[in-house]
């Protein structure tokens, strides 16, 4: 038996990994969760397939729920694949479900997939980092757990480029708090379904980001790269 921990690219379904495509063809199961696009478990032609998302409206799968039924699966069958939107080691609790493998004592291999954090930037012409603008970039979470006792996040972060991911319910908030340490005319660019046909692409800056009409799953972009963005695409603001 073996897991293969995979990734399944931030969307566009071109932009799977032929490892990953590999694996699909081999699995007998696939657990996976809610996909951008749905289209690449067709490469799962011989597997049972298992969503285990969230359902708007139903009881969905804790993690640990999940963590069960995946070593279940793995001693039930030769082949599982875990398939998970973007990389699964990117806010996609990929280490934990990777950690309760280990403690069973099954294989498991690990397929890393493009993050939409970096792959969906890069898809539009914004690079994350840019000689002379960008050294360093922070990926950040604008969910933290509301159950953790203190928040990790701070806000307060030194690095050129900063990337929310799970950012859009608490944007005003979130915002709010990096206007305390960023300067409010800081370029933004929010980019809605990246990498999909339905793709839409929000610039502006913090101080009017939140102004405009913004909806999920989209990442936030923070930082004067998106002026290179705006350059290649000759917006003028
Ligand atoms: C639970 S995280 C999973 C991230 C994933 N593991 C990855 O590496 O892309 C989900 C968040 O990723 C971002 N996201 C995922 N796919 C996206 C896409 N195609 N366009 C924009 N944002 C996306 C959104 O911020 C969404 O709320």
């Amino acid at each position: 038996m073996v897991v293969y921990l995979v990734g399944a690219g931030p969307g566009d379904p071109e932009l799977i990994t032929l490892k990953a495509i590999n694996a699909l063809k081999k699995a007998e199961v696939v657990l996976y969760d809610k996909l951008a696009n749905e289209e690449i478990l067709e490469y799962a032609e011989n597997a049972k397939l298992v969503y285990v998302g969230k359902q708007a409206g139903q009881h969905y799968k804790t993690q640990d729920e999940i963590n069960k039924l995946l070593v279940k699966e793995a001693k039930d069958n030769n082949i599982v694949v875990r398939l998970k939107g973007g990389d699964p080691f990117v806010f996609g609790r990929g280490g934990e479900e990777m950690l309760a493998l280990k403690k069973e004592g099954i294989k498991f291999e690990l397929i890393p997939g493009v993050t939409s954090a970096i792959g969906a930037p890069t898809t539009i012409g914004l690079p994350v980092t840019h000689r002379g603008i960008a050294t360093s970039l922070t990926l950040v979470t604008g969910h933290e757990d509301p159950t953790k006792k203190e928040k990790q996040v701070k806000w307060d972060f030194k690095a050129d480029t900063i990337v929310i991911l799970m950012g859009i319910s608490n944007l005003a908030e979130n915002i709010a708090e990096i206007m305390k340490y960023k300067d409010p005319s800081t370029p933004v660019c929010v980019i809605e379904n990246g990498t999909m046909e339905n793709q839409r692409i929000i610039t502006g800056t913090l101080e009017n980001i939140t102004e405009k009409n913004i909806k999920p799953p989209a990442l936030v972009v923070i930082g004067h790269v998106v002026d290179v963005f705006k350059e290649i695409n000759q917006i003028d603001e």
